[in-house]
């Protein structure tokens, strides 16, 4: 089989390897479509502190399970599955407390062990999730980037009468606005971004107003129109952001961040516990797959809007790249494995 394997930061290669076969309780999916994200090339690069190689990347993957291991129902044949890349031990601590995403012996298919950009994956079976066979294979692809917005949301507790603003209109921002607004239904979601084409997808996704921040400072915008945000969500993850969203914030808001860097951000005390504000962080997601599978099959979100380019994974170089220089045209990009 044909694998897309980072040998080493900056190299990637198509190799051909030997056809893995599942272990006890796992199974083995023959790839149809997979996503590229963020984090896969942040792997090809060399700039993921989690990582190491060689490693077939990929964590956003779909496709038919063609052979079972020891102990798994061969009834599951064919099945139709989206692969959940989080592995726990189901037993420490956080396993303990409903958060699989941050078990202590944490792997994640694509970046701890290998993934999906492969023709064929093995993967234990519990991850993989059926996908009713209403749903098309272009919307079961994006499962897994909608369950983070599932999982951010989910922290959130958000209400109708919300005023929710999120940083970043890629596909963190856009997945969670859809989340906001399909599943929540709240009232009035801002987005915020510097790239006017990537605000025109938001608005295209059903945000309420949408603000370029590159061209006057953010907090003008809103003071001008009176708009006090009652939930602030992170899909931009610059360092400095967290500080301008506590200043920013409502009274009683929930401020969420999804942000990796180590570079410190400045806040003060007194700007959260003077608003009683609840600052949440999401990593991944703990369990959300079926969530998600439920808000596509009662048509609550629609991953199509994010979708902006498809490429046969032999291309995956060029696609790759497009993906990190085109920004204000590429938000998705999926490959194709087989038909
Ligand atoms: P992206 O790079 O495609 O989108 C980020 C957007 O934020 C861009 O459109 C950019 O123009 C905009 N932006 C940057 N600085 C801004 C600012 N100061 N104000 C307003 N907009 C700003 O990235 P993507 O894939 O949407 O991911 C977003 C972030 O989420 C990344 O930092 C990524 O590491 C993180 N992430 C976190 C996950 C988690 O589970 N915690 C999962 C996936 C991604
Ligand atoms: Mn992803
Ligand atoms: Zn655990």
């Amino acid at each position: 089989m044909k694998s897309v394997v980072i040998q080493q930061p900056d190299v990637l290669k198509i190799e051909d390897r030997p056809l893995p076969e599942p272990a006890a309780g796992e199974v083995r999916v023959k790839i149809k479509l997979a996503g590229i994200c963020g984090s896969d090339s942040h792997i090809y690069r060399g700039h993921n502190p989690f990582a190491k190689y060689p490693r077939v990347i990929g964590h956003e993957f779909f496709g038919l399970i063609d052979a079972v291991g020891q102990g798994v129902d061969a009834s599951r044949l064919g099945q139709r599955v989206s692969v959940d890349p989080v592995i726990n031990c189901g037993h420490c601590y956080p396993c303990s407390v409903g958060k699989p995403n941050v078990c202590t012996s944490l792997v994640v298919l694509g970046v701890h062990r290998d993934g999906g950009f492969s023709e064929y994956a093995t993967v234990p079976a519990k991850n993989a999730w059926v996908i009713p066979d209403a749903i098309p294979d272009e919307n079961a692809v994006m499962v897994e980037p909608f369950t983070i917005a599932a999982n951010v949301t989910g922290q959130l507790n958000p209400q109708e009468n919300d005023v929710a603003l999120i940083y970043g209109a890629g596909p963190m921002g856009l997945v969670t606005l859809q989340a906001l607004k399909g599943v929540y239904k709240v009232k009035q979601v801002i987005v915020v971004d510097r790239i006017e084409e990537r605000l025109a997808m938001a608005t295209c996704s059903g945000a309420d107003l949408v603000i370029n921040n590159g061209q006057k400072p953010l907090q003008e915008t809103l003071d001008e129109q009176g708009i006090k945000p009652t939930i602030i969500v992170d899909a931009a993850c610059h360092p400095t952001i967290l500080a301008e969203a506590i200043s920013l914030a409502s009274p009683a808001a929930r401020i969420a961040i999804m942000g990796f860097s180590s570079e410190p951000s400045q806040i003060v005390q007194q700007g959260i516990t003077g608003k009683e504000l609840s600052i949440f962080s999401s990593r991944l997601n703990a369990g959300k797959f079926p969530v998600v599978i439920d808000w596509l099959s009662h048509g609550l979100i629609d991953p199509t809007k994010l979708v902006t380019h498809q490429f046969d994974y032999q291309q995956v170089t060029d696609a790759i790249e497009l993906f990190e220089k085109d920004q204000r045209h590429c938000c998705k990009v999926l490959l194709t494995f087989s038909e």
